[in-house]
């Protein structure tokens, strides 16, 4: 493509990997909405952090957006390129830079895979803890701007608690070593953290220096069946108050019907209204049969309708793909998704009124609830029909978020608990932030970024 902008950055960075195919404007340009059509100007693919600050002083001098992009699995539009941005693509940016075996800490590049993180922590003996079903494809810079949470927050927290250094070139082009793997550090901002949950509109992570910790111990995995909602909020404080949890995701019967529709096993011969995946220490036998009783009495109460224990590791996976499965399940209907939080006191009047509002909301259309209820974090997927346009779909979802964002504002809760803003939550922010703390947003926005370059569109405009 002979764009002047373009022959004026392979002047500025010379050797730059860049693309400009149809296929890859295309290939780069979404992310898992799927909702808008891809039209950036190119895909820079830069292999070094010098090369990713020349780019952003080329956008600067040139007023040429960026869309910082990892692995593109994010679900609100952060990383979607419709607007003729340039795409900085930070794959091939994903190598492990050094593990410090004092610190307990490994140094990586943003485009390096989660679940590559895994293994090198797995090497050293080690655990990286953020984990959930995209860890094959999102990659570390990904999960940083998002602050992606996931199936173990229950226990390890968000991302948020594993960053204990970053390097971010800003919008202006000034690279920033923050907090440089310090434990302890009173000296002002911690502006790592501003990064954090930045959805790329602050600048590009360029490094991370992520926190390891001990793997927990063996664990047990169930799947239990439930009749409500109501039943299971107790079934989560008895276990809660029995066992150490690992994990506490649960599913409907929609979301089950739909994985096994696409391939899993289903361990129980009924469906049943709601399911509960549960995964708690179990190193000896005393906690074995601590799991074994708060089951039992949970089954006493009448609270379980049927339960499965995992007898293998395998056996522990067939249970997880029916959590884990659903988003891949039900992608086809290019869901629009809910992803909510409320504190977990607040969770049983949340839960009543949501259910309420959004059955009668939506007659026409499926939706499939999931999620993270041990940290008061709900997905609520609305499936769009074959037979119904985008447009009207589009504008439905919109109306009854205008509602749900309403209930979670009475409720003290947040429109998006770990995918980010992005584009599709951006109309609904000031459920979640007052007027005074966008305008704070503002200015720091403002002067990491004078000239407006980073992402601009998501999270406000
Ligand atoms: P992308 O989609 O590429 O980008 C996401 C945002 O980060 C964009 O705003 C982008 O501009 C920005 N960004 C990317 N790289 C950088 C960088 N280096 N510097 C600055 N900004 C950057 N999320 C959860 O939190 N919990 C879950 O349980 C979960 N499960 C999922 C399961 C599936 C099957 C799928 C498809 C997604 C899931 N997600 C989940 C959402 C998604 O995986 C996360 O949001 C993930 O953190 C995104 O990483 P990514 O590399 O794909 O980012
Ligand atoms: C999950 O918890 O599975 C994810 O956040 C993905 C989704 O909401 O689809
Ligand atoms: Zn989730």
């Amino acid at each position: 493509m002979n764009d002047p902008r373009l022959d004026a950055l392979r002047q500025a960075v010379p050797g730059l990997h860049l693309k400009t195919d149809p296929a890859d404007l295309e290939h780069y340009g979404r992310d898992w909405t799927r909702r808008w059509t891809p039209a950036p100007l190119a895909i820079a693919l830069p292999g070094s952090s010098d090369e990713v600050q020349a780019i952003v002083r080329w956008a600067n001098a040139q007023r040429v957006a960026l869309v910082p992009s990892g692995g593109r699995t994010g679900l609100s539009g952060g990383a979607v390129a419709a607007h003729g941005e340039l795409v900085v693509g930070l794959e091939r940016m994903n190598r492990v830079l050094a593990f410090d075996a004092v610190d307990r800490t490994l140094t990586v590049q943003p485009g390096i895979a989660l679940q590559a993180v895994h293994e090198a922590a797995a090497a050293q003996g080690l655990l990286y803890p953020v984990d959930f079903g995209a860890r094959g494809s999102c990659s570390i810079g990904g999960n940083v701007a998002t602050n992606a949470g996931g199936i173990r927050v229950i226990r390890y927290g968000n991302t948020r608690e594993w960053i204990a250094g970053l390097k971010l070139v800003t919008g202006g082009g000034e690279l920033l070593d923050l907090n440089r793997g310090l434990v302890k550090n009173s000296s002002g901002y911690d502006l790592r953290h501003l990064a954090i949950g930045a959805e790329g509109t602050l600048g590009i992570v360029v490094e991370a220096t992520l926190k390891l910790t001990d793997p927990p111990p063996p664990a047990q995995t169930m799947l239990l069946a439930l009749p409500s909602f109501e039943v299971l909020m107790r079934v989560f404080a008895e276990f809660r108050a029995r066992l150490r949890l690992q994990a506490f995701e649960f599913l409907t019967d929609r979301g089950l019907r739909h994985v096994l529709a696409h391939g899993a096993g289903n361990p129980f011969d009924d469906v049943h209204p709601y399911y509960v995946v549960a995964e708690f220490d179990a190193a000896d036998e005393a906690q074995q049969a601590a799991g074994l009783a708060a089951f039992e009495a949970c089954m006493e109460q009448g609270w379980i309708l049927d339960g499965a224990i995992a007898q293998s590791q395998a056996q522990a996976q067939q249970l997880w793909r029916l959590r884990e499965g659903i988003t891949e399940a039900v992608a086809r209907y290019r869901p629009y998704k809910n992803d909510v939080a409320v504190r977990i006191s607040a969770m049983p009047a949340f839960l009543a009124e949501a259910q309420a509002l959004l059955g009668e909301a939506y007659p026409r259309f499926e939706v499939v609830w999931f999620g993270h209820i041990g940290d008061g974090n709900l997905h609520i997927n609305v499936l769009q029909p074959d037979d119904v346009a985008d447009e009207a779909f589009m504008a439905q979802c919109g109306r009854v978020t205008e509602l749900l964002a309403d209930l979670l504002r009475r409720h003290g809760g947040s429109i998006s608990a770990e995918h980010g803003i992005g584009l599709v939550k951006k109309p609904y922010l000031d459920s979640t932030r007052s007027t005074a703390e966008i305008a704070v947003m503002r200015g720091i926005r403002g002067v990491l970024d004078p000239n407006g370059v980073m992402n601009p569109g998501k999270l406000f405009d």
